[in-house]
């Protein structure tokens, strides 16, 4: 265990700006991190109890981290201590209108946005719980900046509403772009930033955990076991052990996916437009063509970005790919849904191509994502027919749904906002 003091001398105390990047930091290692006061004690990786700590200018923090990857935690935190500390004098307020807002969202950036003053996020936020289209986008006449997610439209007409309304920044609360039109962004000189990684490791478990739920029938199961039905029938399912898992695109997420079926005893094929050789050197997959990946895969596992055009990604998954894959394979998708041809899939579906396929993700799940239609008659009939495939998990893009992974997402967007207010320079988050 390493044990350290920390006297908070930034002139705000431990505000939402530190307490955010602290709790980020907290999570991109294994080792555990309690902070105390002299009465209060926090959990390292939450801001909201970091900021109940109370601590002011001068407060003693006694700092704990415990696990296996210590000298790299205390590493990581003190850096993330000490980029707290105030740097700029510029106190200009950003006015950002949140579009397409759940109370989960208000909650992780409401505390970071009561931070104002020197060093802090300076934002001004109003949350709209409606999404951003072309009937809506004049909601943010007066805003510097709109802050979207997924399921929200920047499409051409839309950034020709922003621009009217004196919108310069486009902040992405999520990592993929492709619902923002970047030619009509660049045209209209508006930044667009986002969120480059947040949790890799969220996404990639739920990949795994859905695909293992079809794999397993974990969702027949659960109802049967209700009903008083302990019969087996029905419920067969297949070791993942010894078997080929195949991963399409493999960056961060697809990484962390190799890593857990590796954990599961699989071999591991991945494809990429860009191969990273070092993943080869370091033993975790081999890298083969998309033919050879589709035939030897038993699992296979999409985690390229969405790319319109040639050489993109547009169903990926099409008819000629799917005839490609042994049958009885497995499919799961936590990318985008247009990286699948939803009727090539279904009709492979009907002639029992699979034993099992899960999507968080799928063609034509805009107007359903993050929305109740529970009292609606169902009008959405891609749903209604993948729903009833008995070997078919249906999550609506919940991949990424993880405390963890919500923390960070409103850290880093906050930042992105501070950086354009102060002109610092952008990183990774900006989308060219
Ligand atoms: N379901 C969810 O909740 C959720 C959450 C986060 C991300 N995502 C999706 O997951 C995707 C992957 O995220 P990531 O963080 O691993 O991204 P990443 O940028 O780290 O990795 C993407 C990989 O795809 C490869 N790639 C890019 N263009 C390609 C092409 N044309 N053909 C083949 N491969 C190509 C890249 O070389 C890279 O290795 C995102 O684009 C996003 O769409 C979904």
């Amino acid at each position: 265990m390493k044990k350290f003091d920390h006297v908070v001398k930034n002139p705000m105390g431990v505000h939402a700006r530190p307490a955010a990047l602290v709790a980020q930091a907290c999570t991109s290692f294994k080792s555990v991190v309690t902070i105390s006061t002299d009465d209060k004690t926090a959990d390292g990786s939450n801001v909201l109890q970091l900021l109940g700590l109370g601590a002011i200018k001068g407060t003693n923090l006694h700092i704990t981290i415990e696990g296996a990857d210590e000298e790299e935690a205390y590493e990581k935190l003190v850096a993330a201590i000490n980029s707290a500390e105030p740097k700029s004098k510029k106190l200009d307020l950003i006015k950002i209108a949140f579009f397409g807002t759940k109370s989960y969202d208000r909650i992780f950036f409401s505390e970071l946005s009561k931070d104002r003053g020197e060093g802090a996020y300076n934002a001004d936020i109003k949350y709209f719980s409606t999404r951003l289209t072309e009937e809506t986008a004049s909601l943010a006449d007066g805003y510097d900046a709109v802050c979207i997610f997924v399921n929200d439209d920047a499409s051409r007409p839309v950034i020709e509403t922003l621009n009217k309304c004196g919108v310069k920044l486009i902040l992405l609360r999520c990592a993929g772009f492709n619902n923002v039109d970047m030619e009509a962004a660049k045209e209209y000189g508006m930044t667009v930033l986002r969120v480059p990684a947040y949790s890799p490791y969220a996404v990639a478990e739920h990949a795994m955990t859905i695909i293992q739920a079809a794999n397993r029938r974990i969702h027949k199961a659960y109802n049967k076991v209700k009903d008083n039905n302990f019969a087996l029938s029905g419920l067969l399912g297949i070791d993942l052990h010894n078997k080929v898992a195949g991963i399409m695109g493999t960056g961060r997420i697809g990484v962390c996916m190799a890593n857990i079926c590796k954990g599961y005893g699989m071999t591991v094929l991945g494809w990429d437009a860009f191969p990273n050789k070092k993943l080869e050197e370091d033993g975790l997959l081999t890298y083969v063509s998309k033919e050879e990946l589709l035939k030897r895969s038993d699992l296979i596992s999409l985690h390229a970005p969405l790319i319109m055009g040639e050489g993109g990604t547009h169903h990926l998954i099409d008819a000629n790919a799917i005839s490609l894959m042994k049958d009885n394979v497995m499919l799961v998708n936590t990318s985008r849904g247009g990286l699948i041809d939803i009727n090539a899939l279904m009709d492979a579906l009907k002639q029992d191509k699979f034993h099992a396929v899960a999507l968080d993700v799928y063609e034509g799940e805009d107007e359903n994502v993050y929305t109740d239609h529970s009292e609606d008659m169902l009008s959405n009939d891609i749903v209604a027919r993948l729903v009833s495939f008995p070997n078919l998990i249906l999550t609506s893009h919940q991949a990424f749904f993880t405390r963890e992974a919500l923390q960070a997402i409103a850290a880093v967007t906050m930042e992105n906002a501070r950086n354009f207010n102060e002109s610092l320079p952008y990183g990774a988050a900006e989308v060219k």
